[in-house]
């Protein structure tokens, strides 16, 4: 095995770096063909690799790439999820090279998706390669990689239904996450959910002259931000009815648990550049970004936003405002009481419209599963130190969707580390990562094969 890694190490990056330069972006259409061609270069390598059979699966949106090799019905079944599909790469003039042609510095491969997912899930085709080609493969392995999760897979909850028995599996393996940093490995024990919405405030029927109208009429940008302002109190708490009812408090005994986990404030308080941290009063800023809600906004717009000034008061103020969720939330009834409460709390100056997007629910996976303790090992057994169970703050909606529908729960294997700037112009990630994973990958399947008898 190491053998062969070695051996193939090159060829490993240079296939990597061909997926990387294909722009598989999912939520802009200008990209439809590129998304398909990388899901038919996915598909090759997965036959490349040994899978007695791969295939696009058309469904109403991009599609989805299914292989599998069954090496002896007895063994257990690994099912592999990952997403081809990339977030959008703007700002373009932020990027040191440009994000679809995979640069190398400093031993890390820059591109958009080095890190989500490309560079990820290309470990799992690479090491099941390796593993085809030398002592077998010691479960049998399907292999599911999606195109639309940057955009909320709101296809692949029909494709999953219709497609029960092809997915029929043991456990579903998944890197799409991080670790705490390469001195310190992680797995991941939960996902926030997500609740995202677009609201709409609207004043006057008309943009109007500020001078002649402006003191006498709301503002819908002013009331808009008045709004968004009283969501969160003087604690940081988010100030919606019901908000909290379903969130699972942790024990103390929890709570010291995760906090066992390094973490250097300073350093991340340097890294970003920012002089304080923020957030909920009485929790650490572990606990604000994994095991506690939050609510943002993430984008906002109206008025005049051209060169130099123009003295208007508009009809219309927008913004898009994400909301993560925890165990036991659930995100239409969060999305449901946010339109309840915003529309309550609008002046009678103004009309509001709130418009759902998508949405997912928490997940919390089991830490005394064999699953997980295959893992566990495998980490052990490549890295020399067992992984620090963490809470992640990110989503993966269909992992969630995946213990409802199929009854299956989700290893959170991912290698990436939070700087590796997902979602951010220079996104990338290191070489380290990339080959030992694909080192770390193979001894999961062992011990899960052993562990399972
Ligand atoms: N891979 C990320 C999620 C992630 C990142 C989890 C880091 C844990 C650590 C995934 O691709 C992602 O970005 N998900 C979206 C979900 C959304 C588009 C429905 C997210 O979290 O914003
Ligand atoms: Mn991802
Ligand atoms: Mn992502």
């Amino acid at each position: 095995m190491t053998d062969y890694l070695d051996t193939h190490k090159q060829r490993f990056l240079d296939e990597l770096l061909e997926l990387l330069r294909i722009p598989s972006v999912s939520a802009d259409s200008a990209f439809k063909d590129d998304v398909r061609r990388a899901a038919e270069y996915v598909k090759e390598k997965l036959l490349a690799a040994g899978l007695d059979k791969a295939e696009l699966y058309e469904t109403a949106g991009h599609p989805v790439v299914y292989g599998e090799k069954i090496v002896d019905p007895a063994k257990p079944t690994v099912l592999v999820y990952g997403h081809y599909d990339v977030q959008p790469a703007d700002p373009y003039d932020l990027w040191q090279t440009p994000p679809f042609e995979p640069t190398i510095r400093n031993e890390r491969i820059y591109a958009r998706g080095a890190c989500d997912d490309k560079g990820q899930f290309y470990m799992h085709i690479k090491a099941i390669e390796a593993m085809v080609a030398t002592d077998g493969l010691p479960c049998n392995v399907k292999v599911m990689i999606e195109g639309e999760e940057e955009v909320g897979s709101d296809h692949l909850g029909t494709f999953v239904a219709q497609n029960r028995d092809m997915l029929k599996a043991d456990v579903i393996l998944i890197s799409d996450t991080s670790i705490i940093s390469n001195e310190t490995p992680s797995l991941e024990t939960g996902l926030r959910g997500l609740s995202y919405v677009e609201v709409e405030v609207t004043g006057p029927n008309r943009d109007l002259h500020s001078g002649v109208y402006g003191g006498g009429v709301a503002n819908p940008i002013n009331v808009l931000c008045d709004m968004i302002a009283s969501l969160k109190d003087e604690n940081g708490q988010i100030a919606i009815p019901g908000f909290y009812d379903k969130v699972v408090d942790l024990s103390d005994a929890d709570r010291a648990e995760l906090a066992k986990a390094p973490f250097d404030l300073d350093e991340y308080k340097r890294d970003l550049g920012i002089a304080e941290v923020a957030g909920e009063v009485g929790y650490s800023t572990n606990e604000r970004t994994s095991i506690r809600p939050t609510l943002d906004v993430n984008g906002i717009w109206g008025g005049y936003i051209g060169q130099g000034a123009k003295t208007v008061l508009p009809s219309k103020a927008s913004a898009k405002i994400s909301m993560r969720l925890v165990p036991d939330q659930n995100p239409d009834e969060i999305t449901e009481l946010f339109a309840r409460h915003f529309t309550a709390i609008a002046p009678p100056t103004v009309t509001v419209k709130v418009t759902p997007h998508h949405g997912g629910l928490p997940y919390v996976t089991p830490t005394d599963s064999v699953e997980f303790e295959a893992a566990s090992r495998a980490f052990e057994q490549a890295w020399g130190k067992k992984p620090i169970p963490t809470r992640g703050g990110g989503s993966i909606p269909i992992v969630a969707l995946f213990e409802r529908e199929l009854g299956i729960k989700s290893i959170l294997m991912g290698f990436g580390l939070d700087s590796d700037a997902l979602h951010s112009p220079n996104e990338s990630y290191g070489l380290f990562n990339f080959y030992k994973g694909i080192e770390t990958i193979p001894y999961f399947y062992k011990n899960y094969a052993a562990l399972k008898q």
